[in-house]
């Protein structure tokens, strides 16, 4: 009988974070008394069914050892792999697996910067890919009105039809082996699903949370903040 797929949970975290506008890189800016990846880390360590959780940092990262990771399991490690985009972050720490992993096994991609995710909704998503043959991604169907604007002008070019249009989030999960040749072939890729839709396969979209949100500008920082607080129960 062959062996159940292992899940390997990648969590890209070599960003510089510019957008920021702060010299500490974004995953480690403080976070509800945490560095921002400590709460990825948290989330996707207590679900059972994930065997090994790695973060990939920048080799220049001179901030990981400076802060205490002990409270986790030791499924949680530590790669000084990243490369020059978040897509090549992921691609080397595949190539770095590769004589850990099976073809097989699903690699699971989640963001530094997404800091919110609920270990329920990993959980759901799990269930809802667990036997898909291509894999997929979380992922909010567009709820606000989508215009096109010149650059140059600020003003409305068009409204594009938001019909059948969602905003990718994280986590997003795929096969080994099919995610490293898609991140070989398209390593610029902003997300793993577009790298494997340039394979020509239709990755599946699973509905996401609004809580889920990205930590890009530092108005985001107080966001996260709250919604940190309620899911631990703290009244805001
Ligand atoms: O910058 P952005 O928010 O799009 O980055 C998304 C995630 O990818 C972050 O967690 C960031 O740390 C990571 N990243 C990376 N390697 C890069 C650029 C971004 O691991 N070269």
């Amino acid at each position: 009988m062959p062996n159940t797929p292992r899940i390997f949970a990648i969590i890209p975290a070599a960003g510089q974070g510019t957008r920021m506008g702060d010299a500490l890189p974004k995953q480690y800016l403080p976070l509800a008394g945490r560095p921002m990846m400590f709460h990825s880390l948290e989330a996707l360590a207590a679900v059972g069914r994930i065997d090994h959780v790695i973060a990939v940092l920048s080799p220049l990262d001179r901030h990981w050892g400076a802060h205490d990771w002990s409270a986790f399991p030791e499924k949680i490690e530590a790669l000084f792999a990243g490369g020059a985009t978040r897509g090549r972050s992921v691609a080397n720490a595949l190539e770095l697996l590769e004589t850990r992993a099976q073809p097989d096994d699903w690699v699971l991609v989640h963001d530094a910067a997404r800091p919110c995710i609920a270990k329920a909704l990993v959980e759901q998503f799990l269930d809802e890919i667990d036997d898909d043959p291509v894999g997929g991604l979380l992922a909010m169907p567009l709820a606000d009105t989508l215009k096109r604007a010149e650059p140059a002008l600020m003003r409305v070019a068009e409204t594009i039809p938001r019909d059948g249009l969602w905003r990718a989030q994280t986590p997003q999960m795929f096969r080994y082996a099919v995610l490293r040749r898609a991140l070989e072939r398209l390593p610029d890729a902003t997300d793993e699903a577009q790298a494997v839709e340039a394979l020509g396969q239709m990755p599946r979209v699973v509905q996401g949370e609004n809580a889920n949100i990205k930590v890009t500008f530092a108005e985001d920082l107080p966001i996260a903040e709250m919604i940190l607080a309620r899911k631990g129960g703290v009244p805001l």
